[in-house]
């Protein structure tokens, strides 16, 4: 999509890095999200943290989503795009007393409370502050995602969520604070899923902890599955929107409730990455050794995940190639680190100094993780609509 000439002069100009948002495709992605919901009633929350850029959230709030937040910050840019509060929800394992009281006093839809204390906590800062509070209970599933370990979420070694074990006991707290409505149960087993096997396994999981509370005498209103339906980084122009009507499906098949319960869903990446493309310029071509070197002008200080995680993301040259002449490169950035590095022998056409090249599937856990180590420039935009 980036061989052609009409980005180029799009991008001609501007300077750069910057991330470039396809606000089309960003509205295309998300009608089909929730068209595909809707059919089924469900509800879906936008994972703020892997976008905030404020055009790209002002689209998603248009569209009726909710909004899923990890900070307190999150929360008041939340309502301050416009989401209303009683479709905010506030997750994480380490939410601060300050954080708790501000959700509080929004009147938030529901915090999804990760350990006995939070719910101890949350109960104290209610009745202190004279509000009552929605919690939903993350309960950790250990079901592998078969995903990258540094974002699976949901196996017994991770941080996230209440342990088997500690239900009985959560259960039992729940009963004795008299500022806090459990109102349902959370669950999120990791991102970049894309078996959806997984969410079958989840489901099965999930309808077990529903019946426990149930024969416990707690009605569970809402079923929160998290979010973490993958993207293709591979072949970004091949399916750029998610398959969202076989998802929802198989929580459709698979999730026991009746016609009460409502299914919640937290959906970032699935709904962002593909609309967002890091561009950036070659300051210099070089031969090393071994290797032939495009060094650019971004790095893992605009897009952290290729250093973090080994993350592919496809490269490409914006613009018609005017040589057939083709090349290995390892793409990298300015920072002082071996680790700032986009991908290794990337096969691109012969490039030059000032050349334009595309860094794509960024929309997703890019802008949002930059930081300005090395004293970066503060990150820009473009968009097209
Ligand atoms: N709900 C919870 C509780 C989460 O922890 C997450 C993501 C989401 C929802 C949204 O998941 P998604 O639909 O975007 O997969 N920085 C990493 C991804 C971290 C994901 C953290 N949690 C990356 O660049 O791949």
């Amino acid at each position: 999509m980036f061989g052609n000439n009409e980005l180029l002069n799009l991008f001609t100009g501007q300077e750069t890095p910057f991330y470039y948002y396809d606000l089309k495709l960003l509205k295309q992605t998300l009608h089909e999200a929730k068209v595909a919901a809707d059919k089924r009633g469900f509800h879906v929350h936008y994972a703020l943290k892997a976008n905030f850029n404020s055009r790209v959230l002002a689209v998603i709030q248009a569209m009726g989503f909710g909004a899923d937040c990890v900070s307190g910050n999150e929360v008041q840019r939340s309502i301050d795009t416009g989401f209303a509060a009683d479709k905010i929800t506030f997750a994480g394992v380490g939410k601060s007393d300050k954080e708790i009281v501000m959700a509080l006093k929004h009147r938030i839809f529901a915090f999804n409370v990760e350990s006995i204390q939070e719910l101890e906590v949350i109960n104290e800062l209610a009745g202190q502050h004279g509000e009552r509070a929605n919690v939903s209970l993350r309960i950790n599933p250990n079901v592998d995602a078969n995903t990258h370990h540094y974002i699976t979420t949901g196996l017994d070694e991770n941080k996230f969520g209440v342990p088997n074990s500690e239900l009985e006991k959560a259960a039992a707290v729940i009963k004795t604070c008299a500022h806090i409505d459990l109102v349902g149960l959370h669950f999120h087993v990791g991102s970049q899923i894309t078996d959806l096997n997984v969410f079958k396994s989840l489901c099965v999981k999930v309808n077990e902890w529903k019946n426990w509370f149930e024969e416990r005498g707690t009605y569970i209103r809402i079923i929160n599955v998290g979010g973490g339906l993958g993207v293709d980084y591979n072949n970004p122009d091949g399916n750029p929107i998610a398959d969202f009507e076989a998802y929802f499906d198989v929580f459709d098949k698979f999730l026991e409730r009746n016609a009460q319960q409502e299914v919640h869903f937290e959906l970032g990446r699935a709904l962002v990455a593909q609309c967002g493309t890091l561009v950036s310029k070659v300051l210099y071509t070089k031969s090393g050794a071994k290797k032939n070197f495009l060094i650019l002008d971004a790095g893992m200080t605009e897009l952290m995940r290729p250093a973090l995680y080994q993350a592919y993301h496809k490269i490409e040259r914006v613009g018609e190639s005017s040589t057939e002449e083709q090349l290995n490169y390892d793409v990298v950035g300015p920072i002082c680190e071996s680790s700032d590095s986009f991908g290794k022998e990337v096969l691109l056409p012969v490039s030059k100094r000032g050349d334009l090249i595309a860094i794509r599937t960024a929309g997703a856990y890019g802008e949002v993780m930059a930081s300005n180590y090395n004293l970066r420039d503060e990150i820009r935009y473009l968009y097209s609509e």
